[in-house]
């Protein structure tokens, strides 16, 4: 097994070595690496106890944590196969703090040791996968491996990280179902999987961890958002294109006092906008876009006194746009176009003179200009969901022409500095 793998191995950096600039992975690439992680992991996909002493090291370390560093990053330096920038190439010796990329501190709990506190590859466009010996490096406060070209999982051993704070591993090739581990991380406050091929449902632990920040965006989460969605204090949150269904959780009042940015776009939602929403006063940005939301917009919005986005297009939403929302006094954008309003509250014209943007492109209003025929707004206005009655069923709306597709979601990258 092991020398076929190697042999591929060569093969491949024959392949990639030839431009020393990026180059996107194949599927096969993809599938190859991934395969020589699986055979790197032990049976559980976790480290074996005390897995540093069984590994002979003929150098010698200020203390045993760096110790501990050097063994992770070295087999991490073997698991990857390609490195146009040479940034491994650094990779040599005891002197761990020295690791392009590798950045240390002294311990929190032993000020006179120094550990091996950061890693920052962000942009590096390595290729390779993420090795189960990443577990030793339980000093780590930042792990930002974002825009690389890792492929495979998150080992098991990633929970062994106590003291992690931020951990992004956005826009890689990284797969399997939400990774575990990362709910195990009891210092974490900002979470970054977006655009990554993660699937399958999200776990509810994820909203009970003491979190700042969680991006999921762009990747392949499926089923419902967890009902304790609201026990989560993060202040931005986004669900943005992945494939999640079912409604918006009524628990997101809970979150009226640290809530700032929610984005649920391009998903397939359905059911109403819950009422509730209208109690997050914090918040500055609520996008719903592009799923199959129905019933009222809920009179309540107008409580939502930070907000300066709103952007629910492209859904089933009916009736009238409710009197306050309007003329919110941050408002800056207002976007309900592609769905079946049939009027909107007179300040909505009003504000639309003082510089805010209010899109009602293509519902069913009969006075305004690019409105949706009326054979196609009939059978869904005569057919109104009853919110108060809806428990979250799917409605039973008749096929609805989209003349507009869904568009990628502008605002994923949120008002935070990333790098
Ligand atoms: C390990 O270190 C010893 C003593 O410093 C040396 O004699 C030996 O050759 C080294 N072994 C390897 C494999 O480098
Ligand atoms: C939420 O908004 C209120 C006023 O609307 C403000 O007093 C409070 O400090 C805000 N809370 C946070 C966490 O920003
Ligand atoms: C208003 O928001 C929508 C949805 O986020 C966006 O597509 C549009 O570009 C924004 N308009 C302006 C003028 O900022």
């Amino acid at each position: 097994m092991r020398s076929s793998g190697c042999f591929f191995l060569i093969f491949l950096l024959l392949f990639s070595s030839q431009d020393s600039f990026s180059s996107a992975l194949s599927e096969a690439e993809v599938s190859f690496i991934a395969h020589r992680q699986l055979l790197s992991l032990p049976e559980n996909g976790d480290l074996p106890e005390n897995y540093e002493y069984q590994v002979d090291v003929n150098l010698t370390f200020p203390n045993a944590r760096l110790r501990r560093a050097y063994i992770a990053l070295q087999a991490w330096k073997e698991a990857i196969v390609s490195d146009p920038h040479k940034i491994t190439t650094s990779w040599v010796g005891a002197d761990v703090c020295d690791y392009k990329g590798v950045f240390c501190a002294p311990a929190p709990d032993d000020p006179k040791s120094t550990v091996v506190a950061g890693v920052d590859l962000n942009n590096a466009d390595l290729a390779g996968f993420l090795p189960v010996e990443l577990g030793l490096m339980s000093d780590l406060a930042l792990f930002h491996v974002n825009s690389n070209r890792f492929c495979g999982i998150i080992p098991q051993s990633f929970s062994k990280m106590a003291v992690l704070y931020e951990f992004d591993v956005s826009n890689n090739r990284l797969v399997g179902p939400f990774p575990m581990p990362v709910t195990a991380m009891p210092a974490l406050k900002y979470l970054d999987l977006r655009y990554n091929d993660f699937e399958g449902s999200i776990p509810p632990e994820l909203f009970d961890m003491d979190l700042d920040a969680v991006f999921l965006n762009n990747n392949r989460f499926q089923n419902e958002i967890p009902e304790n969605l609201g026990n989560s204090p993060a202040s931005v949150i986004v669900f943005a294109n992945n494939r999640l269904t079912g409604c918006i959780p009524h628990s997101i009042k809970k979150m009226e006092n640290t809530l700032n940015e929610i984005i649920f776009t391009n998903n397939k939602l359905t059911g109403c906008l819950p009422m509730e929403i209208g109690s997050l006063e914090n918040l500055t940005v609520f996008a719903a876009a592009s799923n199959s939301l129905s019933g009222v917009l809920p009179k309540s919005f107008s409580g939502i006194k930070s907000v300066e986005l709103i952007d629910i297009s492209n859904n089933f939403l009916t009736g009238f746009v409710p009197e306050g929302i309007c003329k919110l006094p941050n408002l800056v954008n207002f976007t309900f176009s592609y769905n079946y309003f049939r009027g909107e509250s007179p300040e909505c014209e009003s504000s639309r003179t003082k510089d805010v943007v209010v899109d009602d492109t293509d519902n069913c209003f009969p006075d305004r200009p690019k409105q949706k025929a009326s054979k196609t707004c009939t059978p869904v206005v005569n057919r109104p969901v009853d919110c108060g009655k809806s428990k979250c069923v799917r409605p039973s709306l008749p096929t609805p022409s989209r003349p507009h597709k869904p568009k990628p979601t502008p605002d994923v990258e949120s008002s935070r500095n990333k790098n």
